[in-house]
Formats: structure tokens, C-alpha cells, sequence
């Protein structure tokens, strides 16, 4: 049997250990072969493909980013479409694909699943943010790259007695900024699923600054103060119509300078949290899921992806892990708003 792998969307810390992962299983234990779609859905539609040998992944869960590239593009689009894969999966000889993505890539996924292709998936975001799985790899080497970035504000903002605010990744959900802000001790922090106002924002800020301490504000990219326009939305569209993210770190500080009189910096992560090495643990749970894509697929479970359950890998329909959000429970921001202030 010959398998395609790709991986699409936003890259993430862990995608190639999943890749390394299935490649290593499926050709020890099946002696499948393998090929890696080039740039995401892209190659799916072009065709576009390279071999994956063991010798291609052997050494590679360490690394970050993708071997095969990634894309955004939707395979519904550019003349793709399932007759063109198919097309292409039959002239390539390629029986079966195994597609890492998030919930754009998975919901592709499922519609080509629908009209017949043979595919399994296995989820990616370092948001955190997929409902049927309980971790996704990357955010854990997203979370352990913004604490660091976040310890190091810390001590330069209490060189100068200054409020430092730390923007982290997290469209939609506040994962990445709820942990990151616990683990370094953030006298705040802001997430999309709560509302705090900037009188709120701004008491937290004056009772650190009152006990001597330097504030830290954590905040994700898509907090939206009450009563304001979210700063995205004012930054418009990049060339691709997609939506420029970032700037809620810089809407704040003004703000908190005006009604504390505190100097306040603001810093924007970005994309520093998706780069580099991922973690250990990562590595483990995106080589189970690699690796479990594999059974997926011998067993025939076209039109589900892997996901992590507890501790333990399991197997659920696409229509069950998308089209929900996994957010921040109220009792996850109340126990860290605890510490607060
Ligand atoms: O979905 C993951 C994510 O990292 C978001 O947190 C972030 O908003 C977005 O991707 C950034 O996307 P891009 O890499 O296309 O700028």
C-alpha cells in the first residue's frame, strides 16, 4: 500500500515527528511505502509529491517546522476538487492519505472523505483549540517558549518599574496565554472567552505595581477590550485577504499608561512560538499519533483522525472533532485569576 502524507495549515512544533512516526511504522510493521505531498492541500491538487524513504525521516522529530512545506490553500479551490485527486492519487499509485492539520484541513478532509477518497487525519494547532482531542502537539512547545520569552520581560521590566504586556498566539482560544501567564506568574491575563474591562486590566496592573512588583500582563491575540474595535480588524488584510493579526499588546499600553501613570511595554510574540524544537512531550504525542494514523488506515477508518484521550490514543469521526472550539472553561480562568493582581 502507498501513502501520502501531508501536512497544511499553519506549521506547527512536532509535525515532522508525527511524518517520521507513521513512515517508520507503516514500513517496519506493513512495509508500506510512502510519499509526502508538497505544500499542504497544493500538492494533493497538483499532484506535487516527493518520496519519503526511512532514510528522508530517520533523525527529524527534533526538528521544527515541516519537510514537506504547508500551505493554506483549500483543495475545493484552484481547480482542485476530489475527481482531480483522485486523478492524481491514481496515476501516482497512491491508495490511501493521511492529511495533519487543524480544523480547516480537517474539515477538507472530511468533505473529500465524503465523496470517497480514502483519508485519515491527525489534528495540529499550537492554539489548543480542537474539541476532540485533549491536547494538541505544539502547544506545548508553544507554552514553554512563551514562558520563557515572558520570565525574560519579567526581569527587565523590573529593572525600569515598568508594566510589561506579553502577546501570545491564540485566535479564538486563551490556552496558550492561561498557561504560559500561570507558569510565569502573570498578574494578568486576557483571553478571547472573558470579558474584563480596561478599569479591571488597570487594577490588576496597580496592585502588583503597589507591592513592589513590575506588572506582567499576558494577553491573547484575540482579546478584544469591552467597548473597542479589535485592533485586528483595524489592520486589515494581508495580500492573501487574510486577516493581519496581532496588536491587542499595543492597544493596551496606552491604555494602562493613561489611567496608571505606569510606563508600560508591549511585546508581540508572534510567530517566535511556532518556530524551533518542540518538546519532549510533543515529540512523544505527535510520533503516538503519527504512528496511530497508521492503524487508521490498515483498519479502514477513512473519515476519522487520531486524537489524544487522556493518556491514551484513540480514534474519532471527523464529525465529531470538528466545527467545535475547544475553550477555556470558566473554573480553568477563575483558578488562575486567583493570583491575579
Ligand atoms: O492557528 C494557529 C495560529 O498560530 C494562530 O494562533 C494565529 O493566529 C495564526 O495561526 C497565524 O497564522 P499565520 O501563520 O497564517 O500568520
Amino acid at each position: 500500500m502507498k501513502i501520502g502524507i501531508l501536512t497544511s495549515g499553519g506549521d506547527c512544533p512536532g509535525l515532522n515527528a508525527v511524518i517520521r512516526g507513521a513512515v517508520l511504522k507503516g514500513i517496519a510493521v506493513h512495509g508500506q511505502e510512502f510519499v509526502g505531498y508538497k505544500d499542504g492541500w497544493r500538492g494533493v491538487v497538483e499532484g506535487d509529491i516527493i518520496d519519503l524513504p526511512r532514510t528522508m525521516v530517520r533523525g527529524i522529530a527534533k526538528q521544527g517546522g515541516t519537510i514537506l512545506g504547508t500551505s493554506r490553500t483549500n483543495p475545493f479551490e484552484h481547480g482542485g476538487g476530489p475527481e482531480v485527486i483522485k486523478g492524481h492519487m491514481d496515476r501516482l499509485g497512491i491508495d490511501a492519505i493521511i492529511a495533519i492539520g487543524g480544523e480547516g484541513t480537517l474539515a477538507a478532509a472530511r468533505r473529500l472523505t465524503d465523496a470517497g477518497l480514502r483519508i485519515v487525519g491527525v489534528p495540529k494547532t499550537v492554539d489548543n483549540d480542537l474539541d476532540a482531542t485533549d491536547y494538541t502537539f505544539g502547544f506545548d512547545t508553544a507554552v514553554e517558549i512563551a514562558t520563557e520569552a515572558i520570565d525574560r520581560l519579567r526581569t527587565t521590566g523590573e529593572s525600569h518599574h515598568r508594566c510589561m504586556i506579553a502577546e501570545v498566539m491564540g485566535r479564538h482560544v486563551g490556552w496558550i496565554a492561561l498557561h504560559s501567564g500561570m507558569a510565569s506568574g502573570a498578574h494578568a491575563i486576557l483571553i478571547p472567552e472573558q470579558k474584563v474591562t480596561m478599569d479591571q486590566v488597570a487594577h490588576w496592573v496597580q496592585l502588583a505595581h503597589d507591592r513592589g512588583r513590575a506588572p506582567l500582563v499576558v494577553v491573547a491575540e484575540g482579546f478584544v477590550l469591552e467597548g473597542m474595535a479589535a485592533p485586528h480588524s483595524e489592520r486589515g488584510l494581508d495580500t492573501f485577504g487574510r486577516p493581519r493579526l496581532g496588536g491587542i499588546a499595543e492597544q493596551l499600553a496606552p491604555e494602562i499608561e493613561a489611567r496608571t501613570g505606569i510606563e508600560t511595554r508591549a511585546t508581540i510574540l508572534g510567530h517566535i512560538q511556532r518556530g524551533g524544537v518542540p518538546t519532549a512531550f510533543d515529540r512523544v504525542l505527535a510520533t503516538r499519533l503519527g504512528m496511530a494514523a497508521i492503524d487508521s488506515v490498515v483498519e479502514g477508518r477513512w473519515g476519522t483522525m487520531v486524537s489524544l484521550h487522556g493518556t491514551e490514543i484513540a480514534h474519532v469521526g471527523f464529525e465529531e472533532a470538528l466545527g467545535r472550539l475547544k475553550t477555556v472553561p470558566q473554573h480553568r480562568y477563575d483558578e488562575a485569576a486567583v493570583l491575579f493582581g
